[in-house]
């Protein structure tokens, strides 16, 4: 019997996530199918007990249902606790384990991919949504020289920096906060350029050589990082990477076994550009 998995979103006719686990799974010859699954707004606990029901095995979940799928499980990694949402479930019986794989495949694609060492290193991350909140525990744990929350509302910043304080020094204010400060590594986790919005960035926050990194992407430059380059940034990046490495590493909670991102990063990349 072939094991199913899905991912689950609204919209999700979109997601890249089936054709990079069809890729793991050939080349680790595992015998698997991945399918993208729209779920009603307000049917997305009816979807996941039905694919359960059906043998399914476990699931990705993309957006808006991390949250929800983060409340209906009945255990939960440590690195799910952290960060309040779910984007990795399996299936055991009657159990639903979650996890949040984002993090981690943000940290390997900085530090692996693009040999962006954050130890020692001033961090940067630009929002205070729920994309912004699930990678905060997983940078602080590469011990950076410390880590600002830049958001354009300034409270939600500050809470999130309250929430992670214990782990490490975080600062946290408006985007107006930041003048006069230098990064070495700037993370957008906004959502600005979804409406067409560009981020008012003071000028001067991009250290020589410093990364500027979205987690957004797409053909060609994306905005974020159009306006990084203007304003001096040595590295640009996008989400790419991290996307096919939040799916190396759930492939890993439900296979056992680690891709080689490598070849499939590649790929995806000629297939964004074609
Ligand atoms: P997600 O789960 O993708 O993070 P979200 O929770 O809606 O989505 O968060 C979107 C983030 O992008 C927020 O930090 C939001 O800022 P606010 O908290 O002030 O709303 C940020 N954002 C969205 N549009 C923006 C814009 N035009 N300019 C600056 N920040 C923006």
């Amino acid at each position: 019997m072939t094991d199913r998995y899905c991912v689950f979103g609204n919209p999700v006719a979109h997601s890249r996530s089936p054709a990079i686990h069809a890729m793991f799974a050939a080349q680790c010859r595992q015998d698997l199918s991945y399918e993208a699954i729209l779920a009603p707004l307000d049917g997305f606990a009816a979807a996941l007990a039905g694919f359960a029901a059906a043998g399914g095995k476990g699931a990705n979940v993309t957006l808006p249902f991390k949250e929800e799928a983060f409340a209906l499980c009945t255990r939960r990694s440590a690195r799910a606790e952290r960060a309040g949402a779910v984007n990795t479930l399996a299936f055991t019986g009657s159990w639903i384990f979650g996890d949040n794989t984002d993090g981690a495949g943000l940290v390997q694609d900085i530090e692996v991919n693009l040999q962006f060492p954050l130890a020692g290193r001033r961090l940067l991350l630009l929002g205070a949504g729920g994309a912004a909140r699930g990678v905060i525990a997983p940078l602080l744990e590469r011990r950076p020289a410390g880590l600002f929350i830049a958001n354009r509302t300034a409270e939600k910043a500050e809470a999130l920096a309250g929430q992670f304080c214990e782990l490490a020094a975080v600062d946290a204010g408006n985007l107006g906060k930041i003048a006069g400060r230098t990064f070495d590594v700037v993370i957008n986790a906004t959502s600005a350029s979804l409406s067409g919005a560009t981020l008012p960035l003071p000028a001067g926050i991009f250290a020589p050589g410093g990364l500027a990194y979205d987690m957004m992407y797409g053909k060609g430059e994306t905005p974020f990082m159009a306006l990084a380059r203007e304003q001096g940034a040595g590295h640009l990046a996008d989400g790419l990477g991290m996307l096919v490495e939040q799916a190396a590493e759930a492939f890993l909670v439900w296979r056992g076994v680690r891709p080689d991102s490598a070849p499939v990063l590649a790929e995806m990349r000629e297939r964004l550009a074609a």
